[in-house]
């Protein structure tokens, strides 16, 4: 099915392939990025109002931030963890979950710790960055506690033990969950189709997933307002346009 496709092709012939390549993927995969949650009020990392164009990741986001500044820290995720709480998952996460009632499946690879394919309803959530929904503690870090609100009145959250509580997140320099890296590359190699959906593929290792697809003949069909490093390698459609709104574009028609 792969005949290469124009650039000088009009936004209905975009879409009309997109939906294509959507309804007859026999093993779908999704791929998202915090751009997946930007309609949603959350603010993505790099973009014109990126938390790191305002924080360094390195005084935020690190092993060795947590440990100099706890509190510092945990004020930042507190921040999140407030804001992930008060928003809802948008149209394009539903659009997911139709789109795997459709399909059958549609596991989400996400670098989100935000828990919102999760509360829209995907089946499968595949949570490369670790989640904010637990914690664990730093001296025993098989002790986990689920992240409660109330854990966070005193900053920063202490383990019964005493130790400072972390959050279950991948901090920039730590190994990714073995098991969700694992799980993302078995869907790479697998899937007939990635959906990248509001990631600027500019982190690894998690960027190279969708590479992977690319790699074994699978498509990508790319989501996202900007072109990134993705957009132009040969199997990706990029469709230039907002999660919220295109996603449930592609549902139209079949
Ligand atoms: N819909 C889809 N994509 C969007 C939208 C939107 N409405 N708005 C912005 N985007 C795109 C931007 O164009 C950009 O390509 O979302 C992307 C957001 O990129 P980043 O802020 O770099 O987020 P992400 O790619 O998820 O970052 C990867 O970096 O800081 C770490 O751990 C953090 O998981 C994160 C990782």
């Amino acid at each position: 099915m792969w005949e290469g496709w124009s650039l000088s092709m009009t936004d209905d012939e975009l879409l009309r392939r997109a939906r294509r390549l959507l309804s007859e993927s026999e093993s779908p995969a999704a791929f998202t990025g915090a751009g997946m949650s930007k309609e949603c009020g959350i603010r993505t990392f790099r973009g014109e109002e990126g938390f790191w164009r305002e924080y360094r990741a390195e005084d935020l986001a690190t092993p060795g931030a947590l440990r100099k500044n706890p509190r510092l820290v945990w004020e930042w995720y507190r921040e999140r963890l407030v804001r992930y709480g008060e928003v809802e998952p948008h149209e394009g996460y539903h659009a997911l979950v139709e789109a795997e009632r459709r399909l059958g499946s549609l596991p989400v690879i996400t670098q989100n710790v935000d828990g919102l394919h999760h509360r829209a309803g995907s089946s499968e959530v595949v949570e490369l960055h670790g989640t904010l929904r637990t914690v664990s503690c730093m001296e025993e870090p098989g002790r986990t506690y689920p992240l409660e609100p109330e854990l966070l009145e005193e900053l920063p959250p202490r383990c019964e033990c005493g130790a400072v509580l972390r959050p279950d997140v991948v901090l920039f320099g730590e190994p990714l969950p073995v098991e969700a890296i694992s799980r993302a590359i078995d869907l790479a190699d697998s899937c007939d189709l990635m959906l990248v959906v509001g990631t600027s593929m500019v982190v690894f290792p998690a960027a190279s997933i969708p590479y992977r697809t690319l790699s074994r003949g699978g498509h990508v069909l790319e989501i996202n307002p900007e072109a990134t490093p993705l957009s132009g390698e040969p199997g990706v459609l990029h469709v230039s346009g907002g999660a919220a709104e295109t996603l449930p574009l592609l549902l139209e028609g079949w």
